[in-house]
């Protein structure tokens, strides 16, 4: 079996941080999305992957190689984001008539794929779908199920949703799927819909599977689904300290602090926190539910349930909560008159003070 993971698309719901970054490589818990996705597709026993590119090809392809991984790994370039379907047509060559997990590289599963994996390869089904019950499924791809469990109709984004069976974003193929493919026409939306070319199969009396997942599954396109999964991603976080943490500060609960990262005087951090390497805290508070990237600075300030990225400075005596705040980012207070909010912000920020 191979992997597909798409890493491509514009991420518009994610702007301003997509202006600079891919969306898939927006840390959670300081790993990019992205790399939870390839590690799933790897554990379930597949060694070879091809990574859909776009619009910043090179942020991704320079991500993924500054890792070792257990797989050879492909990059594969849409020039344009034509839907999900179109992934899959481009990458033909690369799938070779095997069977293949694709996997959306926004997508993040609390189980990983390993049983998804088992129970297609032993089904003899033609493509597997996995569905969970969600409270808008007008957002997503729904599916319609019979009383038996199976697919009867799916349908992208449906103004009238025909059930809450949302479809998450991992599917297993046989080649079969190239023939759906290469069958349907762009939608509404001018996109190639995956969901339309899983229609096709089950309108044709192809054999599809749908297992609902058991454990959260996030699909991270909006800021607040990023916070959300940063949550999930750090219940599960093990304590480890490879930094320095002065006298007179505290490390309370599951807290894990990167190497060259110092605690100084008067630091209070209360897990589940990661903070990553060569950073300095002094005098602050780091909340329950922080993410806190590579080479950071707190000073004199609170910050709780939010993500920071890598270069950011922060020195404002106001708690910072829920927040998700960018790389190299400068948060200072002003003693310039006249006194005031001063801000140097990008297109389609949202501030909130
Ligand atoms: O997350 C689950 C949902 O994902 C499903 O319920 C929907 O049926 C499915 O269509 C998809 O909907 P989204 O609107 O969330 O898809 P999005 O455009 O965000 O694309 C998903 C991922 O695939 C994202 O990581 C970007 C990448 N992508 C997308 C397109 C359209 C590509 O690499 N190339 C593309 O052409």
């Amino acid at each position: 079996m191979k992997g597909l993971v798409l890493s491509g698309g514009f991420g518009t719901r994610l702007r301003p941080l997509t202006y600079s970054q891919q969306k898939q490589l927006i840390p959670v818990a300081n790993k990019p999305i992205l790399f939870y996705a390839i590690e799933d597709i790897i554990e379930a026993g597949v060694s070879e992957i091809g990574i859909i590119v776009g619009p910043n090809r090179d942020l991704v392809e320079r991500a993924v190689k500054s890792r070792e991984w257990d797989a050879n790994i492909q990059f594969i370039y849409q020039d344009s984001p034509r839907g999900l379907a179109h992934t899959v047509l481009i990458s033909e060559e690369f799938i070779g008539g095997e069977p293949f997990v694709m996997y959306l590289g926004d997508n993040l599963l609390c189980d990983g794929i390993i049983d998804h994996a088992n129970s297609f390869r032993s089904s003899g089904a033609d493509a597997s779908i996995l569905l969970t019950e969600v409270s808008h499924p007008e957002r997503f791809g729904v599916a319609e199920l019979n009383e038996c469990g199976e697919v009867v109709k799916l349908v992208e984004k449906p103004k009238v949703p025909p059930s809450n069976l949302a479809l998450v974003g991992v599917y297993l193929f046989q080649p079969v799927i190239f023939e759906a493919v290469k069958n349907i026409r762009p939608s509404w939306r001018n996109e190639l819909e995956i969901t339309d070319a899983i229609q096709w199969l089950v309108e044709k009396g192809y054999h599809v599977k749908a297992s609902v997942v058991k454990g959260w599954w996030k699909d991270t396109g909006m800021p607040e689904d990023i916070l959300s999964a940063n949550n999930l991603i750090l219940d599960e976080l093990e304590a480890s300290c490879s930094g320095d943490v002065a006298d007179g500060s505290a490390v309370q609960g599951r807290v894990s602090i990167g190497q060259g990262t110092v605690l100084e005087e008067g630091s209070v951090v209360r897990g589940p926190v990661i903070i990553g390497r060569g950073c300095k805290i002094s005098n602050s508070y780091i909340g329950p539910y922080t993410s806190i990237g590579d080479g950071c600075v707190v000073i004199d300030s609170e910050i709780e349930g939010s993500i920071v990225m890598d270069g950011t400075k922060i020195n404002v005596r106001q708690k910072i909560v829920d927040s998700l705040i960018g790389a190299n980012v400068n948060i200072s207070e002003s003693c310039k008159k006249p006194k005031g909010y001063r801000f140097v912000v990008g297109d389609n920020s949202e501030v909130q003070v």
